[in-house]
């Protein structure tokens, strides 16, 4: 496969990282995950949105977010991924520098990397539902971030395929936040309620298309928070993410959601998605 590091393309196996790279030493740097369908990507613009916030945020220098997103647009036809669906997955570091805990003074550059893969088959999720278990949150307070530190979702969501589930789903102080890699979104009597944006939340791209879909479908989603009992009682889950795109819930903690079948609220975004997607 080819990739792009630093502003070249070149064959995967050829990137090399330096061990003095704040992204390996500290963790320090951001990432966005884009699917593409067919070869084009979706959402391209909120992506790299998010990704100059994250940027902003964490004062990581680097201007040329806009030629990411077109490296990243070129890596498809490089690899002759036109066709297919694809994962784009973007990284941006503070750079090489001694190990220190400050910024590196004088500044260095940012190292970037782009990887692409082919993405895998959501289908067989997306028809039967999957099961999640709920966890303390146990990580930072800076969740809007899509910071490359990711050792809190890491083990959360080990924790949930050792207990045969695909997600862990956070609970802070008795709220819902989001999953480890998904916002959630819970149906009761009909309308949808989701966690409001904030610190504690990644701001999903896939979350702020379902909240347009809704308003264009007459489904009321309300940006308000809930608790993990009320979780319990909701008639569906939905879990959405680029990469789980909008995937029911069907087993909680090990019961039943609902009639632990993907629910009717489900289906309906989910069509509405996949014609916005593919159509
Ligand atoms: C913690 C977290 N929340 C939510 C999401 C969903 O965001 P998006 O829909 O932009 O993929 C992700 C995606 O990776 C995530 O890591």
């Amino acid at each position: 496969m080819i990739a792009y590091f630093n502003g070249n393309f070149l064959r995967k196996e050829e990137i090399s990282i330096s061990p003095d790279d704040r992204g390996f030493l500290f963790s320090d740097g951001v990432y966005e995950v884009v699917r593409a369908y067919g070869g084009k990507p979706f959402r391209m613009a909120e992506h790299m949105d998010r990704l100059a916030r994250s940027l902003r945020e964490t004062r990581i220098d680097f201007p040329g977010v806009a030629e990411l997103a077109v490296a990243g647009a070129k890596l498809i036809a490089r690899n002759g991924l036109e066709a297919v669906d694809s994962i784009l997955y973007f990284q941006v570091t503070r750079g090489v520098a001694p190990r220190k805990h400050t910024f590196p003074d004088p500044p260095v550059s940012a190292t970037t990397m782009i990887l692409l893969s082919q993405a895998p088959s959501s289908v067989e999720m997306r028809e039967k539902g999957v099961g999640a278990i709920l966890v303390p949150e146990f990580r930072w307070s800076r969740c809007d971030i899509k910071a490359i530190g990711l050792m809190g979702s890491v083990l959360a969501v080990q924790q949930a395929k050792e207990k045969g589930a695909e997600e862990a789903i956070f609970v802070r102080d008795g709220v819902v936040t989001e999953g480890t890699h998904t916002n959630v979104l819970a149906v009761f009597n009909g309308h949808i309620l989701t966690h409001p944006l904030g610190n504690f939340i990644l701001p999903g791209v896939t979350r702020g298309v379902i909240l347009d879909i809704c308003s264009k479908i007459g489904i009321t989603c309300k940006e308000q928070t809930f608790r993990a009992e009320e979780l319990k009682r909701a008639s569906e889950i939905i879990i959405s993410g680029t990469n789980k795109e909008i995937t029911p819930v069907v087993r909680l903690d090990g019961r039943p959601v609902g009639t632990g079948a993907p629910g009717p609220v489900t289906r309906r975004l989910q069509e509405a998605y996949s014609e916005l997607v593919r159509g």
